[in-house]
């Protein structure tokens, strides 16, 4: 199987930009901070403290599947679908508070490597070409400047109900990007042999055909 790497800071467009190459390769995507974010969901339902022995219970006999509806990912753990509910602000910091926890991540690892034995696929997250798909095809890194991103997310939200201020959005970004490079456990960082772009001065569009460009050069698709 063809397997491609998407790591990268906090809203420097990942999701999008693994969605468009897997459409223009037929390609499946995962999207694996979405399985950090269910994780996070069912963990809060059962447990107000984040700490090792309430990780180490949660994680035991937990059962995480992935499905798809009309190429939409859903997370199923333990038979509870949480997708309507992964992408607040409280979801976002709780999620990066419980995905250092290695007992927590061999478990996330196991579920991405299954995924990309049986589909040619574009995977994406922090820690895939480092650590989750060492042996991948192609591996990007993708970032942009911070402040490049903060605006991004606010012009997304800002018209919704109780949106952030691009201030907090800054904020927030800031320490999830410290909470991710920082960690003692599969910290973000490019593998070694990752192509890194910076899209600041980049559409998603011209990003897109620069990866593809990228793909079709390093990989023989037939
Ligand atoms: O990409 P995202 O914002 O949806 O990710 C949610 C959280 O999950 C984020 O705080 C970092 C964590 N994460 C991770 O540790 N490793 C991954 N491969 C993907 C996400």
């Amino acid at each position: 199987m063809i397997n491609i790497t998407i790591d990268g800071h906090v809203g420097s467009g990942k999701s999008t930009l693994a969605k468009g190459i897997a459409k223009a390769l037929n390609f499946k995507t995962f999207d694996t901070g979405a399985v950090y974010r269910s994780l996070a969901c069912a963990f809060r339902e059962k447990y107000t403290e984040v700490n090792e022995e309430n990780i180490n219970e949660f994680i035991k006999d937990i059962k995480v599947q992935i499905k798809f509806e009309n190429d939409l990912q859903h997370v199923i753990v333990d038979g509870e679908d949480f997708t309507p509910y992964i992408r607040t602000e409280e979801i976002s910091m709780l999620s990066s508070v419980i995905s250092p926890y290695q007992v927590l991540r061999d478990k996330v690892t196991t579920l991405q490597r299954d995924f990309a034995r049986v589909y040619n696929c574009v995977v994406e997250g922090r820690d895939i070409g480092t650590i989750v798909l060492p042996d991948a095809d192609v591996k990007f890194f993708i970032t942009a400047d911070e402040k490049v991103r903060a605006k991004r997310r606010f012009e997304q939200i800002k018209d919704k109900k109780d949106s952030p201020s691009f201030e907090e959005i800054l904020k927030d970004l800031r320490e999830r990007d410290y909470k991710d490079e920082h960690r003692a456990v599969a910290p973000l960082k490019p593998a070694n042999d990752a192509i890194i772009i910076d899209t600041s001065d980049m559409s998603l569009e011209e990003t897109i055909d620069r990866c593809v460009n990228i793909i079709k050069e390093k990989v023989s698709l037939n």
